[in-house]
């Protein structure tokens, strides 16, 4: 079974349809681009995943379970699975990079005394080590990229899903950043990279699944 599966899924916002009859997979250890234009839906996809809002049709099912059908106190569980990288980055900008891991794990009830060998780890892994005690202010924008990831990992989530993480970014910056996103699925974890720059993949192998205006156009796994 997969970890990830949305099944005929649609979504409609009044009259706008956002996605329609979407269906894919997605296996544990599986690296996935979805790509499309502004406006595909591709961040509709990940709303749907951490159940900020439910399907108009289909189902979605995460972990084995189908999200849409979660009661409400089952959510948190099913966010703490799930490390985001928002387009928008939503670091606390009054806590230093390593503040902002610690807040996720406070919020994963994570014991405090494994807090600091954690936060080291995945510091370390994105390459921002020397650079824990600065505040988001103070970091470049490839760096705010990989504290979002490193705040996002920390919590040791089954899948990360990485919206629009090159967005505001120069090209090599944009490329070492998706070199990290490689990086750590080599090491084993399920990722999901959005972007609507095509070029910024072309040179990564992995799965492409293309959205235009709301419908699966192509996806190379199959
Ligand atoms: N809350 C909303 N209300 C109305 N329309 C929305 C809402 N969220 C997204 N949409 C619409 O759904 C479509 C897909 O949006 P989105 O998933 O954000 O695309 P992408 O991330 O690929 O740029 C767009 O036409 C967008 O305007
Ligand atoms: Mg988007």
């Amino acid at each position: 079974m997969p970890l990830l599966e949305f099944n005929k899924v649609s979504k409609n916002f009044g009259s706008i349809e956002a996605l329609r009859d979407v269906s894919f997979g997605i296996d544990e250890g599986e690296m996935v681009f979805v790509t499309g234009p502004s406006g595909a839906g591709k961040t509709t996809l990940l709303k749907l995943l951490i159940r900020e809002i439910r399907p108009s049709a289909g189902e979605i099912v995460f972990d084995g379970k189908s999200v849409g059908k979660l009661k409400r106190r089952d959510i948190p569980k099913l966010r703490q699975k799930i490390g985001v990288v928002f387009q928008d980055f939503k670091l606390l900008p009054e806590k230093t990079v390593s503040e902002n891991c610690d807040i996720a794990l406070a919020i994963s009830k994570t014991p405090k005394i494994e807090w600091a060998a954690r936060v080291e780890h995945v510091l370390d892994l994105v390459g921002l080590s020397e650079r824990s005690e600065l505040f988001p202010s103070q970091l470049a924008g490839g760096e705010i990229q990989r504290a979002a990831l490193a705040r996002a990992l920390v919590v040791n989530p089954s899948i990360i899903f990485a919206d629009e993480p090159t967005g505001n970014l120069d090209w090599e910056t944009a490329e070492e950043v998706i070199k990290l996103l490689k990086k750590i699925h080599e090491e084993g974890k399920t990722v999901i990279v959005t972007t609507h720059h095509k070029k910024i993949i072309k040179e990564f192998k992995a799965r492409i699944l293309e959205l235009r205006k709301g419908e699966v156009e192509k996806d190379t796994k199959e």
